[in-house]
């Protein structure tokens, strides 16, 4: 579900067009629906409705300080991974008992801070983190909310890049660890056993593992309860998938189905980190075509947004629909047109460069502009300066209006921290007089 639509010869953000809205804010750009987020958290609530879930939209899919300030006026917490991740909440004004705080690798620095602002729940996924934590918390005179984060070992059969929940990833504790670590949490004085937590992979389309996944994390919240007063959290993280193009994803109710009825047994709270669903399908970027050009190969369409804008082809095989944003709609979903195929590729010098390759596409000239679809999710939040590139801006519609969210990056902006003339210092520390044979 999305507010794009191809009427009267050009593509519109609900009642945006897209081509004049390039002319006017440039290329390359990403261009955000605020009706298509919007519309998503209420589908959210429906599915899950009588679970009453806190929904803490995951802040890494996409953290412009406008989308953020939307969700919450959604309702939504959000779940943060990083010190500058929590900045941004709290930058507009965010609870702090609605965020949680995940990640497997968190600084002291980081605990201070989330501690002193009172976050719900640290998601911990290891025993020193554990200690760090309780620690931190201890020196601060405050108590830190725990949520163990659980590895169930179940496949979420997604791309192996984005799946968390096996054995073999970074992620989590095993259940027998994972009861360890919260009695330590429950026996500690600053700590606060509040939930259990479990997040699974993301992009995943079926909907069983996430039900063995809360039976796993169900189990050992029942195991702890009795010594626990304050558990009433059960967080079954993010991953819901979306519809690309290339693939089909299950309706929200089916995730809801699949956990109903273990989450509701379970007497716990629920708490969700959804990103993609939310963000995901509200986002397209703007490029415009800069040169076709011809081998005895290929035919390729070079336009002028990098894999520094978008490096989800790149990095995941990652599909997105495309189509130019003037002319004839395109084939309906799931068909391809029977025009030639070609790559559409960037200007930046690798060959990894591209968003499409062998896809049928109308012929396009120098100048149009071509929209890749669903990309509200890990793109602008994935995006980097390399070649040096700037950024390119945010843009946010809503309804007949729209605003610039986030500027173009400029030169200067690139070469803002850098000091070619830095004066060179000498650390404190003695060297080694070593045997110099
Ligand atoms: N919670 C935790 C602990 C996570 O690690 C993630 C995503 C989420 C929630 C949100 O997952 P979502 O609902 O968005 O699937 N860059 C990759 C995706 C990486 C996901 C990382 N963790 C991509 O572009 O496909």
């Amino acid at each position: 579900m999305d507010h794009f639509r191809h009427d009267d010869g050009q593509l519109w953000c609900e009642r945006v067009p897209l081509a004049p809205l390039a002319g006017a804010v440039g290329t390359p750009a990403f261009v955000y629906s605020a009706a298509t987020m919007r519309d998503h958290v209420t589908r959210l609530h429906q599915a899950f409705d009588g679970l009453d879930p806190l929904i803490c939209y995951a802040v890494k899919a996409n953290g412009n300080l406008a989308v953020l300030k939307l969700l919450q006026e959604s309702g939504c917490g959000f779940d943060v991974v990083s010190g500058g991740e929590l900045e941004r909440v709290l930058a507009i004004g965010a609870d702090p008992a609605r965020v949680v705080f995940a990640g497997v690798g968190k600084t002291e620095d980081e605990m201070d801070a989330a501690i002193r602002a009172g976050v719900l729940m640290f998601n911990v996924e290891s025993e020193e983190e554990l200690e760090v934590l309780a620690d931190r918390a201890g020196v601060l005179g405050k108590t830190a909310g725990v949520a163990v984060r659980v590895n169930p070992d179940v496949d979420a059969q997604t791309h192996h890049h984005i799946t968390t929940g096996k054995k073999e990833n970074k992620f989590g504790v095993d259940l027998e660890r994972g009861e360890a670590l919260a009695r330590r949490a429950i026996a500690h004085p600053a700590m606060s056993l509040r939930g259990i937590h479990c997040h699974i992979g993301s992009q995943i389309t079926d909907v069983a593992p996430y039900r063995a996944a809360m039976e796993a994390a169900t189990g050992l919240a029942a195991a702890l309860k009795p010594d626990a007063p304050d558990l009433e959290w059960l967080n079954m993280g993010g991953g819901y998938g979306i519809y690309y193009g290339d693939d089909s994803a299950p309706d929200l109710v089916d995730y809801a189905q699949a956990v109903r009825p273990v989450v509701a047994n379970s007497g716990l709270k629920l708490v969700m980190e959804p990103g993609r669903v939310i963000v995901g399908n509200a986002g397209a970027l703007l490029t415009r075509v800069l040169f076709n050009k011809r081998t005895d190969a290929r035919r390729f369409v070079i336009v002028d947004a990098g894999m520094n804008d978008l490096v989800r082809p790149s990095l995941y095989e990652g599909y997105h629909r495309m189509w130019p944003a003037v002319g004839d709609a395109p084939p309906p979903l799931g068909s391809e047109s029977g025009d030639e195929p070609c790559d559409i590729v960037g200007p930046v010098c690798e060959s990894t460069d591209f968003f499409a390759k062998n896809r049928p596409l109308p012929a396009m000239e120098r100048g149009d502009v071509l929209a890749i679809m669903s990309v509200g999710a890990y793109a602008f939040s994935m995006s980097s300066n390399y070649n040096d590139r700037p950024r390119p801006p945010e843009v946010l519609v809503d309804g007949d209006e729209y605003a610039i969210v986030r500027e173009r990056e400029t030169y200067e902006d690139l070469l803002r921290r850098e000091q070619p003339g830095a004066v060179f210092r000498r650390l404190d520390v003695a060297e080694p007089q070593g045997d110099a044979s």
